[in-house]
């Protein structure tokens, strides 16, 4: 009964990662997902996950029942207030409500489907080019997707004036996705001064912002300054929406912990708000698992847990952008042609290389160098030891 079954294709992202477990090659290098490494190259557990890890193994009192359908609730209100700042009127005014989900995708998710049912508008504006799993989380929750100009290949930064247009001429009410920091894939973030002008527009016209917050600590390595463009739209007093991603500023990727917020009106609308997206998460996979969330949730009440995240995940930030600095002066002093300043420009996990499908062909061919097929590579693969392998492919994949 299956064999009209075609096969589909692999994941943009996550099927660079199955090519590159098949090549045999020592040289073999994957820029492709965006999990960071050491500079050994190995994934890093952070000490401070380990410790909390540890003290919940030696906690015997702890049980493995089912948590609430909204998932655990220590974590859900340190979660909001890690994005929203501790002293956000929202969440004083109890006017924001939190759901434990399946990291930044099953936030996304459950928001786009609680959306479809309830807002009266189904649209959904994604920046051209976003993350590629953002258009088929929204349909498949129901909604139609378009797009609002983002960045401008010529100058590699972000098209502000089309940025602008496109969403001055959408629909009064549309909802509007916004990666909150370090824009994946191209690292290009709006200014402080374009977030304000951003909001003021999406308010005039009563636009719905849908944060998408995958990346809070690594941008600046700090976690308020990372989090300005959500509290920029929540401080006014309007609605919004934020998904929230541990796997990269905690390293839980596989833990699947994540969270949505819906900034609401009031607590009454809030309380209500929730009961529907119990409504939608219980029959999708009932309530979400236990452990991340309280791996998270441990670290976030501690003042010293807190602070030693916060020197790791610093760290780490500071490691990427080492890393950019030393790939473009790998490639200055080859003389590759082009100008790679956007390299040390572009912040975040990524760097939107403008390098073009063929290219990015060539170097996997003839290097065995991985990314996806937009030219986007993972800084936080890189290591001091890989740069120079990784100029080399460059210099050859433009002057072929
Ligand atoms: C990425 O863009 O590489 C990450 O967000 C991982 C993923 O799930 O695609």
């Amino acid at each position: 009964v299956f064999e009209h079954v075609v096969r589909a294709p692999e994941d943009p992202i996550l099927g660079v990662t199955v090519a590159y477990n098949k090549d045999t090659s020592p040289l073999k290098l994957n820029l492709g997902v965006g999990a960071y490494r050491t500079e050994e190259g190995k994934p890093l557990v952070l000490n401070v996950v380990r410790r909390a890890e540890q003290m919940l193994v030696n906690n015997s009192s702890r049980v493995k029942e089912y948590l609430p359908i909204v998932g655990l609730a220590d974590f859900n209100k340190l979660s909001a207030k890690l994005i929203l700042g501790a002293d956000s009127p929202a969440i004083q005014e109890n006017r924001v409500t939190t759901v434990q989900c399946l990291s930044g995708t099953g936030s996304l998710r459950v928001g786009g489907e609680f959306l479809a049912r309830h807002y009266h508008q189904r649209t959904i504006y994604i920046p051209q080019p976003t993350w590629g799993n953002h258009p088929k989380v929204f349909t498949l929750a129901g909604l139609s997707v378009k797009t609002f100009r983002y960045y401008d290949p010529v100058t590699r930064g972000l098209d502000f004036q089309g940025l602008l247009e496109d969403l001055g001429s959408a629909p009064s009410g549309e909802i509007v996705l916004l990666h909150a920091c370090a824009h994946n894939p191209t690292g290009v973030d709006p200014t402080p001064q374009q977030w304000e002008q951003i909001r003021q527009l999406m308010r005039s016209k009563a636009l719905l912002p849908f944060f998408d917050s995958a990346y809070q600590g690594f941008a600046s390595g700090n976690l308020d300054a990372d989090a300005h463009s959500v509290r920029l739209f929540v401080a006014d007093g309007g609605e919004c929406l934020v998904a929230q991603s541990y796997a990269k500023n905690m390293g839980l990727y596989g833990e699947r912990v994540g969270a949505l917020s819906i900034v609401c009106k009031s607590a009454d609308v809030a309380s209500r708000v929730e009961s529907q997206l119990k409504l939608v998460i219980r029959p999708m996979y009932s309530n979400p698992p236990i452990h991340g969330a309280s791996i998270v949730a441990t670290i976030l009440k501690d003042r010293n847990m807190y602070q030693e995240w916060t020197i790791e995940l610093k760290a780490m930030a500071d490691r990427i952008i080492n890393m950019r600095q030393q790939l473009f002066d790998a490639l200055r002093s080859r003389g590759t042609p082009g100008d790679w300043s956007h390299i040390i420009k572009q912040i975040g996990m990524f760097t939107f290389t403008g390098l073009n499908s063929e290219q990015v062909a060539f170097m996997r061919k003839e290097y065995h160098i991985y990314m996806t097929s937009d030219g986007r590579i993972s800084m936080a693969g890189l290591s001091s030891r890989t740069v120079p392998h990784l100029a080399d492919a460059i210099h050859a994949a433009v002057t072929r």
